[in-house]
């Protein structure tokens, strides 16, 4: 676990239209987590197939990236301690319906194919996606004073 560790999270087409991208950033924001990148993008269909590229054999990844290309993505990096376990406790389960209240999904959702956000599944893989999704100009590195303070 390092204090600085990076998780890729993206609230999908589905977050974007119902308006949930300030919840969601804000769950990160007051949970303590630093935004290190962010912006709305609509991505190509071969970038989708690259980012689940390890779900490609799945009989639902066809109509994964059909919903994925369906609208806008508000694509994000959140660093702090812990950051992808964590980021994807605050997600809920991939199933809405095994997610517990309090969780994004277990708030906002009831189908496995429209769960409204992403985050990586560990360190390599948010790596992957960080990089896939944002130049390195585009991940910013600076201090939040409080953090002084608060931790
Ligand atoms: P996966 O990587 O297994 O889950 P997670 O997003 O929690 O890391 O699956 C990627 C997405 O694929 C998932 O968010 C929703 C979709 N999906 C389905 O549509 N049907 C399914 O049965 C599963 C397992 C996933």
């Amino acid at each position: 676990m390092s204090a600085n560790e990076q998780t890729f999270i993206a609230v999908k087409p589905d977050g974007v239209q119902r308006g949930l991208v300030g919840d969601i950033i804000s769950r990160f924001e007051k949970r303590g987590y630093k935004l290190a990148a962010i912006k709305l993008v609509t991505p190509s269909k071969e970038h989708l197939e690259k980012h689940y590229e390890d779900l490609s054999d799945k009989p639902f990844f066809k109509g994964l990236v059909t919903y994925m290309l369906s609208g806008p993505i508000c694509a994000m990096v959140w660093e702090g301690r812990d950051a992808c376990k964590t980021g994807r406790m605050i997600l809920g389960a991939t199933n809405p319906l095994a997610s517990n209240p309090g969780t994004i999904r277990g708030d906002y959702a009831i189908d496995v194919g429209r769960n409204v956000c992403h985050g990586s599944d560990g360190v390599e893989s948010a790596k992957k996606e960080i990089a896939l999704w944002f130049g390195k100009d585009e991940v910013i590195s600076y201090k939040q004073s409080q953090f002084d303070w608060i931790y």
